[in-house]
């Protein structure tokens, strides 16, 4: 099939190069000239495990290219896929603008049938706007144009796992026609037919992905339910930290427990700094917005909203209650991208917490395995070091931010020596208290008893 992806940001790129490896022919383009001649010569402009490897091995076998021709791109594909962002506009609503713009472009340089595929996340009803956007800005006799919605539930740092072993694959359609071709696009998907970069040498017999073949609007619908869903079981198990430190309860025992009920599941209940990241904000704050516009009070993600809002003040109030005087402090962070294996700071956490510690003064050290360049562009005036030993020397507080697998297999034994006080907050719950205090840190986590940190409140609930 020959397809084309307009917009080579992270979802444009898997989705690209991961469609090559299934055996189509994919031109990609992108609006900025500098990300196309990066991909052109090789360069990754971000970082995903993976990636690299598909993306370079399909380009070698003529699967792929890259153009800054976008006329050249629409022309070159039967099935375009959009998969520019859509960021949230100050009301929180999604900026549709890139949209409109790719419309525009689709309709005026195509010159023959094209179907156009919603990939980037929008609000429900979009697709009807993007119809009749193509319809009105059509030239040249292009021929008619389908459209389908075909949302991604692909995660940063497992994005070409998540795109070539998916749990579903959602179709929005209103004809048969562009079922069976979106069915032929991701034929290869469902039937393992692809090189796998991820396991070697087999992949693991997993489940078949399930097709869900529904219309446009229940498609954009399901894309924003689900992230909002995930996003509202964090921030309930977070209250339930909040819980479990005021009455001695640990939320470790307390999810793992209640998500080995198959009706609750064990994922996304890990109790800590709260989500972050360019998805599960913004798409909240959209549904909200989608909802209110069509008279619907969506409370519920709201007070998740809220309560994510407030992990970052419960943390400091963690730090500050240890440090007693955060001014000229010397406190080091480990990690600072959003979550672990990406390079994405957008809506990390890290970001507030270093704003607020250096407006109370503190003198900040950070290491992150990927994410120091970017974080460097926002705050060039603390250090950074790629040595997280170096981050702890001498510092009066160590912050976890980021549960980067590297930072639990750290010398903690070194660290209590190289520290000059040594104490440990850790946003992630990323390492066992139980061995923390054997090497005499004061540590304190989310939702986990700890000895000397937490306030005193408990006795009067013991009784
Ligand atoms: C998310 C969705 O998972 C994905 O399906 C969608 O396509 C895009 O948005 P992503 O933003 O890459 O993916 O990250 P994800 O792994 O979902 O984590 C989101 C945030 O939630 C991170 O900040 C993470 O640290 C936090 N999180 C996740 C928790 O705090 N607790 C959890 O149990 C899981």
């Amino acid at each position: 099939m020959r397809i084309s992806m307009i917009g080579c940001g992270y979802v444009g790129l898997v989705t690209g190069a991961c469609l090559a490896e299934a055996g189509h022919q994919v031109v990609c383009t992108d609006n900025d000239p500098a990300r196309i001649a990066a991909l052109q010569a090789g360069q990754m402009p971000i970082y995903e495990p993976h990636l690299d490897a598909i993306l370079a091995a399909n380009c070698r076998e003529n699967r792929l290219s890259f153009t800054g021709d976008a006329g050249e791109a629409v022309r070159a594909g039967d099935v375009i896929f959009i998969c520019v962002g859509t960021p949230p506009l100050e009301t929180g609503e999604a900026d549709l603008s890139a949209i409109d713009n790719v419309a525009r472009m689709i309709a005026t340089e195509a010159r023959s049938p094209k179907l156009v595929v919603e990939k980037s996340t929008v609000p429900a009803r979009t697709g009807r706007q993007l119809k009749r956007a193509l319809e009105v800005y059509r030239r040249n006799g292009g021929g008619e144009f389908r459209v389908a919605s075909n949302p991604e539930f692909l995660r940063e740092g497992t994005a070409v796992e998540d795109f070539l072993h998916p749990d579903r694959i959602v179709l929005g359609v209103e004809e048969e026609a562009t079922e069976q071709q979106l069915r032929e696009i991701y034929g290869p998907i469902l039937e393992g037919r692809f090189r796998c970069p991820v396991h070697s040498p087999a992949c693991p017999s997993t489940k078949a992905p399930q097709m869900v073949v529904t219309t446009i609007n229940s498609a954009e619908l399901i894309k924003h339910a689900s992230n909002s869903f995930l996003a509202l079981k964090i921030s309930y198990a977070n209250v339930v930290a909040d819980l479990c430190e005021r009455v001695g309860a640990d939320i470790e025992e307390v999810i793992r427990a209640v998500g080995l009920d198959p009706r609750i599941g064990p994922q996304f209940l890990r109790a800590g700094l709260g989500f972050g990241g360019f998805c599960f904000p913004k798409d909240i704050q959209a549904f909200i917005r989608l909802a209110e516009r069509a008279g619907v009070d969506f409370g519920l993600l709201k007070e998740a909203e809220r309560v994510n809002k407030g992990r970052v003040d419960l943390f400091l109030e963690k730090v500050r209650r240890a440090l007693w005087v955060v001014k000229d402090k010397k406190v080091g962070l480990l990690g600072l991208a959003f979550k672990p294996n990406t390079d994405d700071i957008r809506f990390a956490p890290s970001l507030e917490v270093i704003r607020r510690l250096l407006a109370e003064g503190a003198q900040v050290r950070a290491c992150d395995p990927k994410a120091m360049e970017r974080t460097c562009t926002i705050f060039p005036q603390i250090q950074y070091s790629h040595d997280s030993y170096e981050v702890a020397r001498d510092a009066d507080a160590l912050l976890i931010l980021t549960e980067w697998d590297e930072f639990r297999h750290l010398n903690w034994e070194r660290i209590y020596r190289l520290m000059a006080r040594p104490l440990v907050i850790d946003g992630r719950n990323l390492l066992e208290p139980e061995m923390m205090k054997e090497f005499g840190f004061e540590y304190d986590s989310f939702g986990r008893p700890s000895d000397s940190l937490t306030p005193a409140l408990v006795p009067a609930l013991t009784h």
